[in-house]
């Protein structure tokens, strides 16, 4: 049967057809490849050709295409196959942003899915998501050409992201006669490049994909060509998934799977190594361990099973296992850090804002981390490293991250599903990185947690209170600093314990380095935030009064306090009431031009959407609105959780 399998946009659309499309060709081994290259280098006539000589075409699309070729009047009687993957990719552009186009072929001796990703501005970005399921990149350069600015960008990229395949196909030989000094001279340049960032060995393949020349059938026009065409070295390269690579056994668990009391087991895919009944097994990061009781798929129960496969896998002892812990060989733990230097891929047109907390999922883990000022950016035209504070969008650089707690990881180099990472914004849910873990820090593996014996709870109960975190946020005049001082005084005087941290005071002292830049700002929030949590630790309640402009921040300082014990309170002065206020005349300087980065006036206020307390003080006075928090705080009781 010949049958066309449609091309799919997207990962998570792969996973239903792929099955399909697998269970066809089920015997024959799995190619997964990613093709970098320009419209302009014949990206999509090489492709289309691929697919066409493979002859996985559905014969209507190719009676279809035939009549195309003649309407926009390709020249001579070539198909124009770049017409057949351009109105693959069309079917589907309705609705979806397209990223990386993923297509499928198989000849007699194996089956491919080759990821197409555009080359435009984006190309980082889609080169990420393409290259990292990836075994060998082609590497398309047109021969008139040869060696460009982007043939090395686009090597840089598939060697940082693990690919160590690399194929060199130097198309349109036709057009320059098929000359052998040519291609020569092409190859010889690239190979200076690729050692000099650490690609050992290519594969280079003359080639013409309009005219089919070493493609699917060899060329009569290059006789002194002795090497495979494309699809014979695309059969028959060995790549790391054939090969048993000796891993210990990984599965990071997707779920827990408890139909009812009888039966508990972990769902997963297995990352690497194989398992049977019987094998002994650690949970990590807790470090149980126990053994493996039966390995069950939808077809029944195996013997063993390997990288690859999805499996529940039961345990003969009932230890506490869930969702982002990782199933492992006993004896081969990976390791489990919290600090790491990776290297970033940005993706997101704002820029990092180091400091900033982000959600880093690896696997199935899923914490929150931050990223701190990169060591460097790498230029991938010169692979310079350059210095830089931040990375914009498709900068690529190195950082230290830092993650809330123990992840399980392995160095992308060794392992691509327990090295790499991706950054996801808290506020907007969009990936806005990826990272390839390099290594851990060893200080992260050293510093342990001291267990210290008067609790928290204990320090509060002396006190008879609830620990609070009264968070006052607003413009710089708007009235904060004067309504905390206002409600100190009065929890004072009932006798509560409390401490008012407030932002001028704070940087003449802790934070006398910090400036007003966003980073800056982060990293005061952060700071305020430690030492905050520190106190209410300690049984106080606390005040704080700083601009804290962004709504990030003030999530995480959030997060780290006991649910409900922090208080957001928004101090809502509109920007003209506070300027004309002007008690420190910081605004008048600001509008002069001779105070940079202000709040309100060139520097971004995020008022809060769902503040615990808003004061208008338009409306009430600074007395009315201490008494209405204080009221709050009192209602919330010392007994509440
Ligand atoms: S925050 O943005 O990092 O939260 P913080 O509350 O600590 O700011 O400090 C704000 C105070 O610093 C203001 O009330 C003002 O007195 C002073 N200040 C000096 N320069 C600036 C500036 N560029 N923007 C805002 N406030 C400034």
């Amino acid at each position: 049967m010949t049958a066309a399998v449609p091309a799919y946009q997207t990962d998570a659309l792969i996973a239903e057809d792929i099955d399909a499309y697998l269970a066809l060709h089920q015997t024959k081994s799995m190619l997964r490849f990613l093709t970098c290259g320009s419209v302009d280098d014949g990206k999509s006539t090489l492709i289309g050709r691929l697919l066409y000589d493979s002859k996985m075409i559905f014969e209507d699309q190719l009676a279809a295409l035939e009549s195309d070729s003649k309407r926009v009047g390709t020249q001579g009687q070539e198909i124009d196959f770049a017409l057949l993957v351009d109105g693959l990719a069309a079917e589907r552009e309705q609705g979806i942003t397209i990223d990386v186009a993923y297509r499928f072929f198989a000849t007699e001796k194996r089956k491919f899915i080759v990821a197409d990703t555009p080359g435009h501005e984006q190309y980082t970005r889609n080169m990420v998501t393409g290259a990292s399921t990836a075994d060998l990149a082609v590497i398309l350069i047109d021969a008139r050409k040869g060696v460009l600015t982007q043939t090395r960008r686009h090597s840089f990229l598939a060697h940082l992201l693990g690919i160590r395949h690399i194929v060199l196909a130097v198309n349109k030989m036709d057009l320059v006669d098929y000359d052998q000094g040519v291609f020569d001279a092409i190859v010889a340049d690239y190979r200076a490049f690729a050692s000099s960032i650490g690609i050992a060995d290519f594969t280079a393949i003359p080639l013409s994909g309009l005219r089919g020349d070493n493609i699917a059938q060899r060329s009569g026009a290059m006789a002194w060509y002795a090497g495979p065409t494309l699809i014979e070295h695309l059969e028959g390269v060995e790549v790391d998934a054939d090969a048993d690579r000796g891993w210990p056994f990984r599965m990071p668990v997707q779920w827990v799977n408890r139909p009812n009391l009888d039966f508990r087991g972990f769902s997963g895919l297995i990352a690497t190594g194989s398992v049977r009944p019987g094998d002994p097994v650690r949970v990590v990061p807790s470090g149980r361990t126990s053994s493996v009781s039966r390995v069950v798929t939808m077809d029944g129960d195996l013997d063993e099973a390997g990288a690859g496969q999805s499996v529940t896998i039961c345990l003969a002892d009932e230890i506490d296992c869930s969702r982002g812990d990782v199933l492992v060989a006993a004896d081969a733990p990976p390791q489990v850090a919290d600090q790491f230097e990776a290297t970033l891929v940005w993706m997101a047109e704002d820029a990092l804002q180091p400091g900033r907390a982000y959600w880093l999922k690896l696997g199935t883990q899923n914490v929150s981390a931050t990223v701190q000022p990169p060591k460097y950016t790498i230029d991938v035209n010169t692979m310079a490293e350059l210095s830089a504070k931040t990375l914009e969008l498709n900068d690529i650089g190195v950082a230290e991250v830092y993650t809330d707690r123990g992840i399980v990881f392995e160095r992308y180099g060794d392992d691509r599903d327990l090295g790499g990472f991706i950054l996801i914004d808290k506020v907007t849910n969009a990936t806005v990185g990826a990272g390839l873990i390099n290594f851990a820090l060893r200080r992260s593996q050293n510093v342990h947690w001291q267990a210290i014996e008067i609790s928290r709870e204990a320090h509060a109960a002396q006190k008879s209170q609830r620990p609070r975190l009264l968070w006052f946020t607003g413009l710089s005049g708007s009235g904060k600093s004067t309504i905390a001082n206002l409600v100190e005084k009065r929890l004072h005087a009932l006798g509560k314990h409390s401490f008012l941290l407030d932002g001028d005071n704070v940087r003449h002292g802790l934070n006398k380095d910090l400036g007003f830049t966003d980073t800056d700002r982060i990293e005061n929030i952060r700071r305020v935030g430690e030492v905050a949590k520190l106190m209410t630790d300690a049984g106080l309640i606390v005040l704080t009064a700083f601009i804290s402009p962004f709504r990030a921040e003030r999530e995480m300082v959030r997060a780290m306090i006991p649910d409900g014990e922090f208080v957001e309170i928004f101090v809502d002065t509109p920007l003209a009431v506070a300027e004309a206020r002007d008690v420190k005349g910081l605004y008048k300087k600001a509008r002069s031009g001779e105070l940079k980065n202000f709040t309100g006036i060139d520097s971004p206020y995020e008022p809060p959407e769902a503040p615990d307390i808003r004061i208008d003080t338009t409306a009430i006075s600074s007395e009315e609105a201490a008494e209405r928090i204080v009221e709050h705080v009192l209602a919330l009781g010392n007994d509440d959780r």
